[in-house]
């Protein structure tokens, strides 16, 4: 699996050109490409300016001594390179195991061209089969939004805060996450607005006509696969 994400990284990163303002999404596949990032500025004296999708991604990048930004002073990117928890063959994608999805949706929204990098795992026939979809929302507002969510055919779950957190999980935005397992999801951008009307929402990890390629890496190599305009 871990060579599946190098290898993904390695190809998402072949695409960074000298001066280049980059979207840099989060996980862990995300933190190799930062690594490898950081290494080929030092080798090559690239000047890319990164703006980041979590506290993750901002403090992996200081520490690599990347150059951070933000949208206020560059609205337009140039590339984003972000993971998915799931890939189908359209590059629809389900995003926010690591609670990043809003920011993530944003920034890899505001490039110009938007890439995935994921291990073969990652990829599926049809969304949601394993994976539940994220939703952030506000937290007065999550018993009301499971409610809204139930009469759409989804089972929700507050996402706990884990081992070192009592309670459900923040995420970076001081909001909470329902998980929301659905039997099918035949139509994603149909999903993706029903969820995301029902007030409270903030936004959904359903990302769907947004990634231009995503790069899926494995033992054996690298698959590319570009969307279809
Ligand atoms: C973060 O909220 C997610 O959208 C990640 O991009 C996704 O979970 C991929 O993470 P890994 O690269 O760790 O699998």
């Amino acid at each position: 699996m871990i060579e599946g994400k190098k290898r993904a990284a390695q190809a998402a990163l072949s695409e960074v050109r000298d001066g280049q303002i980059l979207g840099i999404g989060t996980g862990s596949t995300v933190a190799i490409f930062i690594e490898m990032l950081a290494e080929r500025i030092e080798k090559e004296g690239l000047k890319v300016l990164c703006v980041p999708t979590s506290y993750q991604s901002a403090y992996l990048a200081m520490e690599k001594g990347l150059r951070l930004t933000t949208l206020e002073e560059h609205p337009i990117l140039d590339l984003a390179v972000d993971g998915a928890d799931e890939v189908d063959n359209k590059l629809n994608l389900i995003k926010g195991g690591g609670a990043a999805l809003t920011r993530e949706k944003i920034v890899d929204s505001a490039a110009k061209r938007f890439i995935v990098i994921a291990d073969e795992g990652k990829l599926v026939e049809r969304l949601g089969v394993k994976t539940p979809v994220p939703v952030e929302v506000i937290p007065m507002a999550w018993r009301t939004v499971a409610n809204s969510v139930r009469i759409l055919g989804g089972n929700p779950r507050l996402r706990d805060g884990g081992d070192r957190k009592d309670g459900p999980l923040v995420t970076d935005n001081g909001n909470f996450i329902l998980d929301i397992k659905f039997d099918e999801i035949n139509d994603p951008r149909a999903l993706e607005f029903e969820l995301k009307r029902i007030p409270g929402v903030v936004e959904v990890g359903l990302f769907v006509n947004l990634a231009n390629a995503a790069y899926i890496g494995s033992e054996k190599g690298v698959k590319k696969i570009e969307r279809k305009m």
